[in-house]
């Protein structure tokens, strides 16, 4: 049986002429490509500014250093999200503060993040696991009534909506992307921020080009913050170009391939879905399910390759381990995200919950 991956991104199915239009230039670096980059995902999203950055890692640690955040100062962090989060707070010198997450939403609990915040606390960093908002509707009121920063880590929610309008990543003060292999589109690295704030977009600006304060004609620019180099560069942008432009496309395939496994699955007792939102774009399906690495095995052997959730933050050695948190260890066992590839087929679709609900009924 020919192997299904997990997720495989879709770039070899564009005519992209922007790569040889760029080749021919003889100008590689971040340049005019970039640009068109950002202002297709200012369209895209409804967004005044989006600065594109290496990574999307990159994206949360300008953000945070754009917020003023350093050593000393508190940054939360939910359990449950991929460790990147957590180690762009690292970067910054701040602490990063884990807090417990909803087993409903596997965002924030909101109970715990009252208890973990303190006069230090400078932002919220909200993850959108899978595209999905959970319950950031409550945490940014709360945020905003407290008057604390909040970032949203949308890395894996390029394209999904909170209402029926408004894109995730733009509702807080600044909204971080990722275009790893794994999302929705993808130059392999690669990541942007998106921000209201001219004033904000401008301190991003600098910092991920070495502080660069003043620019002359090279040698004599001013530097006058402290920074690094986060740049993007204009070879990705002419890969990720063509498919910025077609993302309504892959939204679609992605809402497919979920409405299937909820419609296919729905009468498998032993798995349960979190609640659907028809404005959310989930680009992986996730399931909360029953004796999971016991199914993520049985489907591996029949080569369809699905990925455990990860590991929560507070189980790492270079985390801060006082925290007891039941919630994050329940979600890290039980869920699993199923092959979610972009151009899965509706045979493969079939076979992968034929072998679900196979698995099911012989360990009754
Ligand atoms: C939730 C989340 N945050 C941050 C990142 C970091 O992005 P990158 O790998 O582009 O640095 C990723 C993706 O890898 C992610 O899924």
């Amino acid at each position: 049986m020919k192997k299904i991956n997990w997720y495989v991104p879709k770039i070899n199915n564009y005519n992209n002429n922007y790569l040889n239009e760029l080749i021919k230039t003889n100008f590689i670096s971040e340049g005019k490509m970039t640009s068109r980059c950002e202002k297709a995902l200012s369209k895209f999203l409804g967004a005044k500014n989006v600065i594109m950055t290496s990574s999307g890692t990159s994206a949360i640690y300008l953000a945070l250093r754009s917020l003023g955040i350093k050593a000393n100062d508190e940054v939360i962090v939910p359990n449950i999200t991929y460790v990147a989060t957590l180690n762009a707070v690292k970067l910054t010198g701040a602490k990063p503060k884990i807090v417990e997450v909803n087993t409903l939403t596997s965002t924030v609990e909101l109970d715990d993040l009252k208890k973990k915040i303190n006069k230090k606390t400078k932002a919220i960093i909200f993850v959108h696991i899978s595209g999905r908002s959970g319950n950031f509707k409550n945490v940014l009121s709360f945020a905003k009534q407290k008057k604390i920063k909040v970032i949203e880590d949308a890395a894996e929610a390029l394209g999904s909506k909170f209402d029926s309008k408004r894109k995730l990543g733009t509702l807080g003060d600044i909204g971080c992307f990722s275009f790893t292999p794994t999302k929705i589109i993808t130059s392999a690295q690669g990541g942007a921020v998106v921000t209201r704030s001219r004033a904000i977009a401008k301190i991003i600006r600098s910092i991920k080009d070495q502080g660069r304060t003043k620019k002359k004609i090279g040698g004599d620019d001013t530097h006058d913050l402290f920074g690094g180099n986060f740049k993007y560069n204009d070879i990705l942008a002419s890969i990720l170009l063509p498919q910025i432009y077609s993302l309504e496309k892959l939204i679609l395939k992605a809402k497919k391939n979920n409405n299937f496994y909820r419609e296919n699955l729905k009468n498998i007792k032993e798995i349960k879905f979190y609640k659907k939102f028809e404005n959310e774009v989930c680009i992986w399906t996730e399931i909360i399910c029953k004796r999971r690495d016991h199914l993520f095995n049985f489907l591996l052997k029949k080569n369809i390759k699905c990925r455990k959730i990860w590991r929560p933050l507070s189980s790492f050695k270079h985390v801060q381990n006082n925290y007891k948190m039941r919630k994050s260890y329940f979600i890290s066992n039980k869920v699993l995200w199923l092959p979610s590839s972009l151009d899965l087929t509706s045979k493969e679709l079939k076979r992968i919950c034929s072998q679900i609900k196979k698995f099911y009924q012989s360990t009754i």
